[in-house]
């Protein structure tokens, strides 16, 4: 009797993307240690997969602020980015399966660098799974709250094309239907709360 060949084992490639920037910082710490605790685990366990992880500092990407004349979402290879700096990191995003991101939480959200660095990109996010660690002085569960909102992208796609062209959306105030009337409950509230907190 023969033995059954092992099954083929699944390979993926994981970004590790550590969001701080700041010197000195504990980002990188806490980044290894979250990073070195997957490794232990996902070789402990015992399955077909294999894991690659390609360890992304936003800090030493250096990347500017954004500078693409195009929108992200429209573009669909690399070559199509305006700046070399822009298809470099589409061409290492594009390659890995799915991220792992660590994140301090600043004022209530994520860094500057980071939300930068995720802008940049559209396509090369879209549909791939994502793990959010966050941390912070007073916690990290609004930062996370914050990025994944961002990385959940927006369900109203004609809206989006239209903001994006600056076109004219035909918000109305003073009517119950159209486009964000639901929105109108949550900026009076907002604004109740507001004026409420005045002395
Ligand atoms: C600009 C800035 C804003 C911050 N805002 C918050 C905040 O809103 N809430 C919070 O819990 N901590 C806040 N902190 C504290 C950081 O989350 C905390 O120091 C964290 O450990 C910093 O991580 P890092 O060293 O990787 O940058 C802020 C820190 C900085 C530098």
């Amino acid at each position: 009797m023969t033995a059954s060949p092992p099954a083929p084992s699944k390979s993926f490639r994981i970004g590790i993307i550590c969001g701080s920037q700041r010197k000195p910082r504990v980002g990188d710490q806490i980044t290894d240690f979250v990073h070195e605790i997957i490794k232990l685990h996902s070789s402990s366990i015992n399955n077909t997969a294999t894991f690659d992880f390609d360890y992304i500092d936003i800090e030493t990407l250096s990347l500017p602020f954004y500078d693409e004349p195009g929108i992200p979402s429209k573009i669909t290879s690399p070559e199509e980015y305006a700046h070399e700096h822009t298809r470099t990191w589409s061409r290492r995003v594009a390659a890995l399966d799915a991220f792992v991101f660590v994140t301090p939480q600043y004022n209530w959200g994520i860094p500057a660098g980071l939300k930068n660095a995720i802008d940049f990109l559209y396509n090369e996010w879209k549909g791939k799974p994502a793990m959010i660690i966050s941390y912070g002085g007073h916690g990290g569960d609004k930062a996370a709250s914050s990025l994944k909102l961002c990385l959940g992208g927006t369900e109203c796609r004609e809206v989006l094309y239209k903001a994006a062209r600056g076109e004219q959306l035909k918000l109305e105030a003073a009517k119950n239907d159209g486009i964000w009337s639901s929105e109108r409950k949550r900026i009076t509230g907002a604004w109740d709360e507001m004026v409420a907190l005045q002395k």
